[in-house]
């Protein structure tokens, strides 16, 4: 078996590969990463070295790279690379557009010419808004709120319709909020833990009250791995766990498990385009099987003490200004 990772230097795309070298014995992973921002050596450093793994620079939106890498035959693509941040989608949408949308759809075209027998395309719960009661349905309408949620959703359309115009075998799966090791300081929770460790202000959005359903990294993987080998091909799977917790509950969380005052939070003026809550039912994937292992606050817990323990890993992204900063100038600049 033979599989073909996009963005396997992130923060999911690594754990996936971690997951499937310690489950599949005679596994081989090619992964192909054009090692952004987001991108880090230090996510696959573990296995690295493993004989089953290997690992290309380069960009899914290089046509002829991508055509090179696939004539190597795969038995499956997934691909997670994406522009994923929203709060960098809001300042400038340009790589989001390109390797969200125009990537996706190259190694959609190469996947054609080639005989793979899976193409999974990691798609985002934020392609279908904000609800304020029920959960979506795979069979809802999309209305995306952000430049990366649209991207995402035009990303995921078109693989759509690779299936039924050409008969690609995709599966899209569409998941929650993932949290867990190896997740850049950009996101909410590991921004939280590493600025409460060092005593910052923790920069709440608007009221703090929207509404994530927070997914340990794990359990995702081996979501996707569920929908990678019992899915159907021109399906779609919703993956989420039903932990829904407003930001500021988790916020809480993590400081009452560092020990640290609530004093720190500063609530700041709220993202543009902020979406209130996300909610998924996932009766389907859960027909194919899959269960969330993990217990929130336990899998949170351990999220903390990573991230203490490993300061080695985080200390260089401390620079960055979607870190540094409360990103209230976000709304300044654009309004
Ligand atoms: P991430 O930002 O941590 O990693 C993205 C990876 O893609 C990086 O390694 C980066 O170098 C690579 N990449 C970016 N542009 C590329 C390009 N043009 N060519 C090749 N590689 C490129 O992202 P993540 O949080 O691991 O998310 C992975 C996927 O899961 C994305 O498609 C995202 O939309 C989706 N997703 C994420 C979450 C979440 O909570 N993190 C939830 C639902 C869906
Ligand atoms: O829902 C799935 C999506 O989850 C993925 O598709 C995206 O790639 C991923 O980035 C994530 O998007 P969010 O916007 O939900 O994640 P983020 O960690 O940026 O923010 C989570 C919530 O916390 C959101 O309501 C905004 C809020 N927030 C975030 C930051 C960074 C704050 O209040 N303060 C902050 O400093």
């Amino acid at each position: 078996m033979k599989i073909l990772v996009t963005g396997g230097a992130g923060f999911i795309g690594s754990n996936y590969i971690r997951y499937v070298l310690a489950k599949y014995p005679d596994i081989k992973v090619v992964n192909l990463d054009l090692l952004t921002y987001a991108g880090r050596m230090e996510n696959i450093r573990d296995f690295i070295h493993d004989s089953r793994y290997k690992f290309i620079k380069g960009d899914i939106r290089d046509r002829k790279k991508v055509q090179q890498v696939m004539k190597e035959d795969f038995d499956a693509v997934i691909n997670f690379a994406a522009e994923t941040h929203v709060d960098r989608s809001i300042l400038e949408a340009d790589s989001f557009i390109t390797t969200d949308v125009y990537g996706t759809y190259t190694l959609l075209e190469n996947a054609k010419n080639c005989n793979v027998e899976k193409f999974v395309q990691i798609s985002t719960d934020e392609v279908y808004g904000s609800t304020d009661k029920r959960s979506f349905k795979e069979i809802d309408s999309l209305q995306p709120s952000s430049p990366y949620s649209a991207s995402k959703a035009a990303g995921d359309l078109i693989a759509l319709a690779f299936y039924k115009t050409y008969d690609l075998p995709i599966t899209v799966t569409r998941s929650s909020n993932n949290f867990g090791p190896y997740q850049h300081l950009e996101k909410l929770i590991p921004k939280m833990i590493a600025r409460a460790l060092q005593d910052k202000r923790l920069p709440v959005y608007g009221d703090g009250r929207q509404v994530r359903d927070w997914l340990y990294v794990m359990d995702n993987c081996e979501a996707i791995d569920t929908a990678l080998w019992k899915g159907k091909p021109g399906e779609i799977y919703n993956i989420a766990s039903g932990n829904e917790y407003q930001n500021i509950q988790i916020v809480k969380f993590i400081l009452q498990t560092l020990k640290k005052p609530e004093s720190l939070i500063s609530f700041v003026p709220d993202r543009p385009g902020h979406d209130r809550r996300y909610s998924l039912d996932t009766s389907k994937i859960r027909n194919l099987g899959w269960r969330p292992e993990h217990v929130l606050k336990d899998a949170l817990r351990e999220t903390v003490e990573w991230y203490i323990r490993n300061k080695w890993w985080w200390r260089s992204l401390q620079a960055d200004k979607f870190f540094q900063s409360d990103t209230s100038w976000l709304k300044r600049k654009h309004l």
